[in-house]
Parts: C-alpha cells; sequence; structure tokens
C-alpha cells in the first residue's frame, strides 16, 4: 500500500517530534478521541492526535467494526490510529489498512481494565517485550518508512524492566514511545516523571509523557523535568479542550466551536452531551449540572446554551 497516502504538504508525526518544539498530544480514549474531537483540539493548539483503542481482530475482519470504529476525513491529520492487539501478524495487517487515512499506528501496552487484561490485550504486553517487539518489527515491515509505529507503556514499578522493555522496542523499530508515568495497578497515585525522564535519557527515540497534564504550564514543566520530546494529555483536555492553547479553562468559543464541529461530523448525542459536561465542569454550578444532566435532545442542549451561555 505504499506511495497511496497524500502526505504533501504534512509534517509527520515523527518530524515533529525530532523538531525543537514540545509536541502536544491528545491522547486515546475510548468513546472521546472520536473525529468531532480531534477536529476541536486540533483547533486549539494540539499538534497530532489519536483514535480510541481499536480492537485489531474485529477491526481486521469486519466493515462494520471498522465503519463504526473508524471515522476520520482528509483533514483529520495528523493522526495516530491505536490498536489493542496481542497477534503480530494482525497488528501488521491493520496497519496496512489504515495507511492511506493516517500517519501512524500505535500498540496499546497499557490498558489495565479488567476486560483487556482478561483478554490478553493493554498492560499484559508489558510482561512480553519479545512479543511487543515481534509486532513491532512486523508492523515496521509492512508500511511506508514515514508511517510510523509507537507504542503506548505503562511504566513498572522495577524501572530497570521499563528501560529494558523500551530499548527492545527500539531495536525492532520503533518509532517512539509514550509513557505514562503510573504502573498497571496504579490509579491516582502521583505520576512518577523520573522514571519517565530515565526512559527518555535511555532512548534514541522521540519519548512522550503522560500522566497529569492539565494546562500549557503543567506540560512545560514536564518538559523541563524530563526532556521529553512531546507531552500527552487526555483527562485535561476532556475538561479544557483548549489548555495547550493556554486557556486556564474551557473558553466560550470553544464550546461553541464543539457544539459547531459536532453538529457537522455527526456525533453521538451521548458523546456531544457527556463533552459539554466535561467542558463546563469549572463553569456550571452544581445545580446547573444536574439540570444539565437530565436534558435528553440536541435541540434541549442547544436552547439551554443559547440561554445560559449565549453559544
Ligand atoms: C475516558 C478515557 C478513555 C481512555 N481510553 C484510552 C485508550 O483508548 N487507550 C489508551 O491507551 N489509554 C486510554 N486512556 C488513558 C489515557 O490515554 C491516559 O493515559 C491517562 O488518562 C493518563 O493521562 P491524563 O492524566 O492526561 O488523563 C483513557 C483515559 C480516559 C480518561
Amino acid at each position: 500500500m505504499a506511495g497511496t497516502r497524500d502526505i504533501e504538504g504534512r509534517i509527520s508525526p515523527i518530524d515533529m517530534l525530532k523538531s525543537p518544539n514540545l509536541t502536544k498530544i491528545c491522547a486515546p480514549m475510548v468513546r472521546y478521541s472520536k473525529l468531532g474531537f480531534r477536529t476541536l483540539v486540533k483547533k486549539y493548539g494540539c499538534d497530532l492526535t489519536f483514535t480510541p483503542m481499536i480492537i485489531s481482530d474485529a477491526f481486521i475482519q469486519s466493515k462494520k467494526a471498522r465503519d463504526s470504529d473508524f471515522t476520520t476525513n482528509p483533514d483529520d491529520r495528523p493522526l495516530i490510529v491505536q490498536f489493542a492487539s496481542k497477534n503480530a501478524t494482525e497488528l501488521a495487517t491493520a496497519a496496512e489498512i489504515v495507511v492511506p487515512f493516517s500517519d501512524g499506528v500505535d500498540l496499546n501496552c497499557g490498558c489495565p481494565q479488567r476486560w483487556a487484561i482478561a483478554d490478553g490485550y493493554g498492560c499484559c504486553l508489558l510482561r512480553s517485550p519479545d512479543l511487543i517487539k515481534d509486532m513491532v518489527t512486523q508492523a515496521r515491515n509492512r508500511v511506508p518508512a514515514d508511517f510510523t509505529i509507537s507504542i503506548k507503556i505503562r511504566i513498572d514499578k522495577d524501572m530497570r524492566k521499563t528501560v529494558d522493555l523500551c530499548q527492545k522496542a527500539q531495536s525492532a523499530g520503533v518509532s517512539w514511545i509514550s509513557v505514562h508515568g503510573r504502573t498497571k495497578d496504579q490509579r491516582h497515585q502521583p505520576v512518577d516523571y523520573s522514571t519517565i525522564k530515565t526512559v527518555k535519557d535511555s532512548l534514541d527515540v522521540p519519548v512522550v509523557a503522560n500522566g497529569d497534564i492539565k494546562s500549557i504550564y503543567d506540560a512545560r514543566n514536564v518538559q523541563n523535568l524530563t526532556g521529553v520530546d512531546g507531552v500527552m494529555a487526555a483527562r485535561g483536555l476532556l475538561n479544557n479542550p483548549a489548555m495547550f492553547a493556554g486557556y486556564d479553562y474551557t473558553p466560550i468559543e470553544c464550546l461553541k466551536d464543539w457544539v459547531d464541529i459536532s453538529l457537522s461530523v455527526g456525533t453521538h448525542f451521548s458523546v456531544f452531551h457527556h463533552h459539554i459536561m466535561e467542558m463546563c465542569e469549572q463553569l456550571m454550578p452544581k445545580y446547573e449540572k444536574r439540570l444539565f444532566n437530565t436534558l435528553s435532545t440536541t435541540s434541549a442542549v442547544l436552547e439551554y446554551l443559547r440561554t445560559n451561555y449565549g453559544v
């Protein structure tokens, strides 16, 4: 499939990450990092966005799964498609399918949810560095050179294991690595930026820091602490999609943009509604949140936003 991609005039993720500027990334988020939200955060300073995690075997086997899990458009670039996979051939095949529509694939090696662990996906892979190596090698061999193959990991409590795993992935040809600075068992504990720094210092490929980055100040602080090439945010961007553009909380303009974008690209009502709840976290008093939660149609939400926020 090499050569089918329109990459004219576009900066590839790897060039971005290797440039002196800090690359600002919207993390993969199941249900939420979909086309509409990706379009919104790109308007407000995000350089690179991820799809939600997509399970590679269903994606390969079923057109229905592909249509429901992966919606994009020509402006939705640069884009990384994240897969949950535990099989090298499957990951390579899934990567080949998305080459014409994206700039890279990422292997999820961090999901700690029970269903993922039961099925051998996500953080289970952290116990199998050789499998990760094989998956990276096979995917790398089936895509064009400028198409990135990355992994997103959680750290181990034994820092050497994390460094070994990353070095193995690097020797297999991984393009870059995102590190969420928590172990698979940690949820709200402080992020371990010193392990992220050790990973960065031990590798030649670009490294991205993830965890508790909630503002542009946090982003710069984490860059100073770790020396990483990029920063990735999930919950911070849900609460304030304009954070990388320097806003302390969601500006009304951004709320208006969300309404326009989500209506134009087509967004499921529950996702449309949930994003507004998240974005208005700091704007809405408690009683308003309760009321907003009861709204069940797009027209009721639009009327509410018009009356209360002039959107
Ligand atoms: C709603 C939600 C969905 C997520 N889905 C994914 C996912 O699909 N793939 C993944 O690697 N991580 C996923 N994560 C984890 C985030 O990408 C990120 O690693 C984690 O939230 C820590 O970053 P933060 O402190 O900026 O939120 C998800 C997190 C949230 C809050």
